[in-house]
């Protein structure tokens, strides 16, 4: 990882940087030595026994020998635990205040010496040795906490922890934010450290981009989301149990984590993955509702290089009939790299380019890096100096602004988690908005300084404000990007009130769904890169990030002919449907694969255009209740053991799963059903889950199908909304929520119901609670049902 660091800087920016690198790392690692002692000798604790316990809002506080632990119910459901007296703010994933106490949940003394807190969905019981067991209301433990174990160093500093957990033996874990191994995280440890892996990542490499400490466990007795709220770096290992068959000899599923520093506190969501989904973005907040251009078709590249260009590529797609609905920018725009900056000799007129493509309904997206070129002179770094007291930058110990390597060279890097600073930031997004951009992709913010060894990011001794408590690298560093997108986002709202922001970036941490989505990153070009892309696309949506999607064709080298339109078919599911490649990798435009290529990707994007009205939809109901667009096939049925087990395939909101072709050569493939009938919307064949059924996949398309019953907005002939309806099996109904576009402003919309079912031997399609006609054309489709 790290050589690949130092090749990519060698080859790609030249090689006085890559020695510059070599230079800056030493220097980091320098630092550290000198600002970060050697832990030392450290004493062990562990709470040892039960002496008292306090009621308090919502739960209270049990008291032992050597720490306390408070419990506390939420308003909503959620529950929160931690030791050593830590409470739920200050963080960086709750948003506001965070969520009030429910008065109805008490402490009380169970009967075996210990004490419980009883709650609607949630039994918490405290064991005489601080152990903690998570309960349904009948009973059956979904998670067993053991007593945690906090090193402290002797001679003062953070106290490291570890926290084991027990979880059913037939439990799956997911999460982890954006894991390349996914979707179910099997045995193994994965670290949380945001990590840039270097130009390209596959299936074997952790961590990535974007960690966070959030597992969702899905087990016969339920699924429930635990959430370490503590940003400091840290590993999660996860062991998978196992089942006895019957013998009564169950191992069960085992977790450990380990913080480096940091408080010990976790909050832990119960219910069906809906609620889950539910209770966590109501903890954590909302996700962001992308305006309905970014749900279309975008096409990126590192390396346009001119204006001609873009409009080359844009020429391309119209003229050849096919949509695009946005065109990415890259560093390649920039004046020597430089952030808020335009190479004015390959793009003499941005504003105007914007303009015309915007005639021509594709709108422009700029590339935003947070590393600033250190050099007086330079705008953005002599106005970051000039900021508050000491200046926008992340500092040293000793008060000076550290330096890393980027792209434009030796840079600082601005302190997000400084509220000035965000504010100075985000006004430098008017800038953008002047060039005629239409949104923002924040890159490089792991923070990214380049390494051929180490950590390729800044020296953990690195100071920043922490909104004004002070602290350092090892704690801010996960929220750097998050807090990054906070400063983005929040001055696109204010620059430009009446448009809903776009934003999405690569790195980020739990709680960054309220300001934007995410990609894969340098997902490699390959078989296990696009099996990759699907695997982070579910992770990331079970964490509370619903937005967000691979770089088409992979990001490095090119991909086959038959590679590409395999992952083009994939992304044209996905919520960001975005092609996108590296400077010296092949091309990406669907029109350079030959021409049956071009046919098979064209029908792709025409299927996207027909969904677009499902797409908002389910943007909407993104933002009203967290449920990803893209779900895992267990989503409605986690009790199905099989369906647990199956990540080749996904489900697009309710009425959709889609079976992605992730084998070379392949043109069938088998797809495991949930429950019920299910249609092949290409041959409108019907088969019966659950089960496993072999269906056509030809080259020309993936095989998406439709659940009988479903409802679903898509884009008719005409432009206009239409009802597809699949006809529901015999004996049942079916239906679905349409949420029509109200545009790229504030406007709230309707959430309109419909319900299906057969009557005399034809579908009947109603509007809930509505007296008025269906409005919209409905088509119906799939077998006609027995009357
Ligand atoms: C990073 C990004 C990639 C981008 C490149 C140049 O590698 O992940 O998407 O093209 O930087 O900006």
């Amino acid at each position: 990882m790290d050589g690949r660091d130092l090749v990519r800087s060698v080859r790609m920016v030249g090689s006085v940087q890559g020695l510059r690198t070599v230079r800056s790392a030493w220097r980091r690692r320098r630092a550290d030595a000198r600002a970060l002692a050697p832990r030392g000798a450290e004493r062990a604790r562990v709470p040892g026994l039960l002496i008292g316990a306090e009621p308090g809002p919502g739960g209270g506080v049990v008291r032992f020998a050597r720490s306390r632990l408070r419990v506390r119910v939420a308003v909503g459901g959620a529950v929160f635990w931690s030791w050593d007296g830590a409470e739920p703010l200050p963080s960086y994933a709750l948003p506001g205040d965070g969520p009030e106490a429910d008065p109805r949940a008490r402490l009380e003394p169970d009967k075996n010496g210990g004490w419980q807190v009883v709650s609607e969905r949630l039994t918490v019981a405290v064991s005489r040795h601080g152990a903690l067991e998570l309960r349904t209301p009948g009973g059956v433990v979904l998670r067993r906490e053991l007593p945690p174990r906090w090193w402290e160093p002797v001679a003062g500093g953070p106290a490291r922890w570890v926290q084991r957990s027990e979880v059913p033996a037939d439990a799956r874990f997911f999460g982890l934010g954006g894991r390349a191994s996914g979707p179910r995280l099997r045995e193994g440890t994965y670290r949380l450290w945001n990590t840039d892996p270097g130009g390209r990542f596959g299936p074997g490499d952790d961590p990535l981009y974007l960690t966070m400490p959030v597992q969702v466990v899905v087990s016969d007795a339920g699924t429930h989301l635990a959430f370490h709220d503590n940003s400091w770096a840290g590993r999660v290992t996860l062991r998978e149990g196992e089942e006895g068959e019957g013998s009564g000899h169950d191992r069960p599923g085992a977790c450990e984590v380990r913080m480096e520093g940091g408080p010990l506190r976790c909050w832990v969501v119960v219910g069906t993955p809906a609620r889950v989904l539910r209770g966590w973005t109501e903890l954590t907040g909302a996700p962001a509702l992308p305006p309905s251009w970014a749900l279309g078709p975008q096409h990126a590249r590192w390396g346009f290089g001119s204006e001609q260009e873009v409009r080359r590529i844009a020429a391309g797609y119209r003229e050849r009939g096919l949509p695009l609905s946005v065109l990415h920018l890259d560093i390649d725009h920039y004046d020597a790299h430089r952030v808020f900056t335009v190479d004015r000799e390959r793009f003499p007129d941005l504003p105007r380019l914007a303009k015309e493509l915007r005639e021509d309904g594709v709108r422009l997206v700029s590339i935003v890096d947070p590393a600033v070129k250190a050099s007086v002179g330079e705008a953005v770094f002599d106005s970051g100096m000039a900021v508050g007291a000491d200046g926008a930058f992340v500092r040293d110990p000793q008060g000076v602004p550290v330096l890393g390597e980027v792209w434009p060279g030796e840079c600082v890097y601005p302190d997000f988690t400084d509220p000035l600073v965000r504010a100075w930031w985000g006004g430098l997004y008017e800038e953008r908005l002047g060039q005629g951009f239409a949104g923002v992709w924040h890159d490089m913010n792991e923070p990214v300084s380049f390494s051929p060894f180490g950590d390729p990011s800044l020296p953990r001794s690195s100071r920043h404000s922490l909104e004004g408590r002070g602290g350092d690298h090892r704690e801010a560093h996960n929220v750097y990007a998050l807090a990054m997108a906070r400063a983005g986002y929040e001055a696109l709202r204010r620059l430009r009130p009446d448009e809903r922001p776009f934003l999405f970036s690569r790195s980020g941490w739990a709680g960054m769904q309220r300001y934007g989505g995410t990609w894969s990153g340098d997902v490699a070009t390959g078989w296990p890169g696009l099996r990759a892309s699907l695997a982070l696309v579910l992770g990331l949506g079970l964490c509370g990030v619903p937005y967000s999607g691979p770089d088409v064709g992979g990001f490095d080298g090119s991909p086959s002919p038959e590679l590409y339109l395999r992952w083009f078919q994939l992304g044209a599911y996905m919520p960001l449907f975005r092609t996108h490649a590296a400077i010296d990798a092949g091309r990406r435009e669907p029109w350079e694969f030959g021409p049956e290529v071009l046919a098979h990707a064209g029908r792709a994007l025409a299927d996207r255009e027909r969904l677009l009205p499902y797409f908002v939809t389910l943007a909407r109901l993104a933002l009203l209740t967290g449920a990803p667009y893209v779900r895992p096939v267990w989503w409605g049925a986690p009790g199905d053991r099989a369906l647990r087990d199956c990540e080749d395939a996904f489900l697009l909101g309710d009425a959709l799963l889609v079976a992605p072709v992730l084998e070379e050569g392949a043109v069938r493939r088998a797809v495991r059903l949930p429950r019920g009938r299910w249609y092949d919307t290409a041959t409108g064949r019907a088969y019966e889950g659950p089960g496993q059924v072999v269906v056509e996949a030809p080259l020309s398309r993936i095989p998406v199908l439709a659940r009988a019953g479903a409802v679903i907005p898509v884009r008719g002939a005409e432009g206009d909304l239409e009802l597809e309806v699949w006809a529901p099996s015999p004996g049942r109904t079916g239906g679905g929520l349409v949420v029509r576009d109200m545009g790229d402003g504030w406007e709230r919309a309707e959430v309109e119901r419909y319900t299906s079912r057969v009557a005399a031997g034809r579908v009947v399609v109603e509007r809930d609670g509505a007296e008025e006609l269906v409005p919209y054309p409905v088509r119906v489709r799939g077998l006609p049902a027995q009357p």
